[in-house]
């Protein structure tokens, strides 16, 4: 019987919609968000919740190896939901070492902390893993990312994801611990922090300042919106069996530049622009390092076993997501001013 939860990097973008929908839906579980509160991670994310009696915060980092064996043996949680990351590809290809210590090190920590609190009583334990369809390199114009699909990093993030997944699915296979691994493509929606590029193009758009795109804007992402793969997540954590993978996604391919310019013609109605007045704004950049092609999502296993399928279209889910950043411009001053500004000066300046 699962009682209580702990989901590691509920303060950030995808664990604030996986936090809220538990301490929502399930009020018999108690969720406890551990999270270290990088740049990325905002409790202002989980406003809404903070004051559910199923709900706690601990503010802790998972890479340190004493911090999370005290938390386990303390709060004896019945599940993990491992979400803590470092996220972004860019501040990978800056920072490889950050990303090795927090997205292997510290999932090592997890699960061994979960292996030693868990022992002889696997089986009704369970270590759910959040990763990434980016673990399977880039594709073609045609195939398809499923579940059988050969590991082929190519980013430092991706290549510690890669890594991270690998160590669990270690755990599984050499001590029998309860696994599951989902794979998700690229996420938007509320609370999503501005340096990747749907919620920075709508920010730049809005400032009228110029919109960056990498190279000729033609790489391709699968975009879900982020309360579908919190529901995924949801199904998944319930009803996979131990030891399995799962890869999510909606089928919904976007060339960069076409992502770009249905945003500046969606915000030149909302802001009263002319027709073609945003668009002024997108400016083409030097690429990125090792820029992966394309990613497609087959998510057939997920809706064919588990019944899974996305809820709304993308026209719904965007026109949604540009009308929460326009209506909480407070939240976006917060994340965007102090260390935001070193971040983008230093990504952006002479590129
Ligand atoms: P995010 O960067 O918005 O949030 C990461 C959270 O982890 C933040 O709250 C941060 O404070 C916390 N964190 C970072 N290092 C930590 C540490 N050492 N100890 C404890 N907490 C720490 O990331 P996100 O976009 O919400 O992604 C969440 C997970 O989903 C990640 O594992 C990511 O790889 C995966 N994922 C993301 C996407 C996407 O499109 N964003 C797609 C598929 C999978
Ligand atoms: P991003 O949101 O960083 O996600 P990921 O790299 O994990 O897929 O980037 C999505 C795509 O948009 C990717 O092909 C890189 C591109 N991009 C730009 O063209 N300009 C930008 O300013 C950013 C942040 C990304």
């Amino acid at each position: 019987m699962i009682k209580k939860i702990i989901i590691t990097g509920g303060a950030g973008f995808i664990g604030s919609h996986v936090v809220r929908r538990f301490v929502t839906n399930y009020p018999d579980y108690q969720i406890i968000n551990l999270d270290k509160l990088t740049y990325a991670g905002n409790l202002a994310n989980l406003k809404d919740i903070e004051d559910k009696p199923n709900y706690k915060f601990v503010k802790g980092d998972i890479v340190d190896l004493e911090f999370i064996n005290k938390l386990f043996e303390q709060e004896q949680p019945d599940a993990v939901i491992h979400l803590a990351a470092e996220s972004h590809v860019d501040r990978s290809i800056t920072n490889p070492l950050e990303f090795v210590m927090t997205n292997v090190v510290g999932t090592v920590n997890l699960l061994n902390a979960a292996k030693n609190l868990w022992k002889g009583q696997y089986d009704q334990k369970r270590f759910y893993h959040v990763s990434t369809d980016e673990v399977y390199g880039t594709l073609g114009d045609t195939d398809m990312f499923t579940e059988k699909t050969a590991y082929d990093p190519h980013s430092p993030y991706s290549a510690s994801k890669a890594s991270s997944d690998h160590f669990v699915r270690a755990y599984y296979d050499t001590y029998g611990l309860n696994t599951v691994i989902s794979n998700c493509s690229n996420n938007y929606g509320s609370f999503h922090f501005p340096e990747k590029l749907i919620p920075l193009a709508i920010h730049n758009i809005t400032q009228q300042k110029p919109v960056p795109v990498y190279g000729k804007g033609e790489n391709v992402r699968d975009w879900l919106w982020v309360e579908d793969h919190a529901r995924a997540i949801d199904v998944i954590f319930h009803k996979a069996a131990n030891g399995t993978t799962y890869n999510i996604g909606g089928h919904n391919e976007w060339k960069n530049i076409d992502l770009i310019q249905l945003l500046c013609s969606i915000l030149d109605k909302k802001l009263n622009r002319a027709e073609g007045e945003s668009a002024k704004l997108i400016t083409y950049v030097t690429d990125r390092a090792g820029h992966d092609l394309r990613y497609a999502i087959d998510a057939t296993k997920l809706k064919d076993e588990l019944g899974w399928e996305p809820s709304i279209t993308f026209e719904e889910g965007l026109e949604k997501t540009v009308d929460w950043y326009l209506h909480n411009e407070e939240w976006l001053n917060n994340v965007t001013s102090g260390n935001y500004q070193d971040y983008y000066s230093e990504q952006y300046t002479n590129r």
